[in-house]
């Protein structure tokens, strides 16, 4: 069983991330593990000037981090990047220097989008930040997923069509938490 912390990219109250993430824990590859859904909504805009003294909703965020096996990222792209709010919760959890929750926790990226790269940009960018931050990351399989009909069921569930590369994705990632675990 493995403890997996779960990163939106977007606030949006009908977000398509944030559906395509409840619908990745629904996945029967997903069954048998806890995920637990971060919240940066409630972030402050960093300033370093607050390391010493960390707001609530911080601490709580590197909390559910540094209690996980894993993290999965599921984000938009916005103008061919990730969005600012999910770059504040990454450099929050970053500080105070030295004290990063997501240094050598394995991580998955993923996201939807209504274009048609499937925020393979947004996923480029975030690897870079993430391979300094020292996350060893899923390379393989990519998923670059655009919003259509039939990609989830009315009931939130992973459509027919997707079900086979979203649970071999769910897979692979679950594959590699457990190939960092400490023996
Ligand atoms: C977008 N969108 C977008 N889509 C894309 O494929 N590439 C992009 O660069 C952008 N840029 C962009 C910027 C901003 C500010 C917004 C609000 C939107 C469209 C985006 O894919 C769409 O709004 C998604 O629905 C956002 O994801 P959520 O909120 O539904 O999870």
């Amino acid at each position: 069983m493995s403890s997996i912390a779960i990163v939106v990219g977007s606030l949006r109250a009908e977000s398509f991330n944030r559906q395509l993430a409840e619908a990745l824990t629904r996945l029967p590859e997903a069954q048998g593990h806890e995920f637990a859904f971060a919240d940066i909504g409630s972030l402050p805009l960093y300033d370093q000037d607050d390391d010493a003294d960390q707001a609530a909703s911080v601490k709580a965020l590197k909390t559910l981090i540094s209690g996980s096996d894993g993290v999965i990222f599921v984000t938009p792209e916005y103008n061919r990047s990730i969005p600012g709010v999910l770059k504040n919760a990454i450099d929050h959890a970053s500080r105070p220097y030295g004290q990063s929750a997501w240094a050598g926790r394995p991580a998955g990226v993923i996201g939807v989008s209504v274009g048609a790269i499937g925020t393979a940009l947004a996923q480029q960018h975030l690897r870079a930040v993430l391979a300094y931050l020292d996350m060893p990351t899923l390379g393989q399989p990519e998923a670059f997923i655009a919003w259509k009909e039939g990609l989830l069921n009315a009931d939130g569930t992973v459509g027919e069509g997707s079900a086979g590369f979203l649970g071999g994705w769910m897979e692979a990632f679950l594959g590699l938490v457990e190939l960092h675990k400490a023996p």
